[in-house]
């Protein structure tokens, strides 16, 4: 079996160049690599995807929610599970965590047993071996964030909510990481390119 990374973090957080170097130095160690991202990998998931983030329909939370996770375990089952068996390293874009961060906390959905139970299910069996969270609170964030959309960065659906859904996204992805610090790793991503990348590598050393 190969291993899941995940990888977890705001918008602006560097996280999609992190991921980038990550998996070319996992490919220069010599790891079969597959590179994956949630929502929308997977061929149905790609018919998914536009439904969730073009802002032509808007989902009531639990739509939302629902579609997350079909997409989740679609990708899960035709993507992730058969790359892990043949022994690939798979990293991914976003999982689990970016759901109980954007649809429980963004969303206020009620938090019961429940539907900790279905986003369990939706993973099929496969929880991350490691998630990396990229940390940048809100205000830093949004500092980026403004400079991109300047340069003609285009922003999805999730990015354009108002500050205290950001807020909410940051407060949980703070009390998830407390509360499974075993798996998730937090890392300052104030800190350059170079050395977030630095952390990340030490990190998946161990692994
Ligand atoms: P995307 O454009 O893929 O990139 P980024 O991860 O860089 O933001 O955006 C995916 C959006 O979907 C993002 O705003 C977070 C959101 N999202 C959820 O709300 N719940 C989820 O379960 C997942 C996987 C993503």
């Amino acid at each position: 079996m190969g291993k899941f990374i995940t990888f977890e973090g705001g918008d602006g957080s560097g996280k999609t160049t992190q991921l980038l170097r990550t998996v070319d130095w996992l490919k220069s160690q010599g790891q079969d690599v597959l590179q994956t991202f949630e929502p929308g990998d997977s061929p149905l998931g790609k018919e998914i995807r536009p439904l969730l983030l073009s802002g032509e329909h808007v989902p009531v939370p639990a739509a939302e929610l629902l579609l997350f996770l079909a997409d989740r375990a679609q990708h899960v089952e035709t993507v992730i599970k058969p790359a892990l068996e043949t022994g690939k390293w798979v990293v991914c874009d976003r999982y689990t965590d970016s759901t109980l961060a954007y649809q429980l906390a963004g969303r206020a959905l009620q938090d019961t047993p429940q539907l900790r139970d279905m986003l369990k299910w939706a993973e099929c069996g496969c929880e991350p071996d490691v998630t990396i969270w990229l940390d940048l609170s809100v205000e830093d964030a949004a500092i980026r964030m403004a400079s991109r959309q300047a340069g003609g960065e285009a922003a999805n659906r999730l990015d354009e909510e108002k500050t205290s859904f950001h807020q909410a996204v940051y407060q949980a992805f703070d009390s998830i990481q407390k509360d499974n610090s075993q798996r998730v790793k937090r890392i300052d991503a104030r800190q350059s390119i170079e050395d977030v990348q630095a952390d990340i590598q030490a990190v998946l050393q161990n692994l």
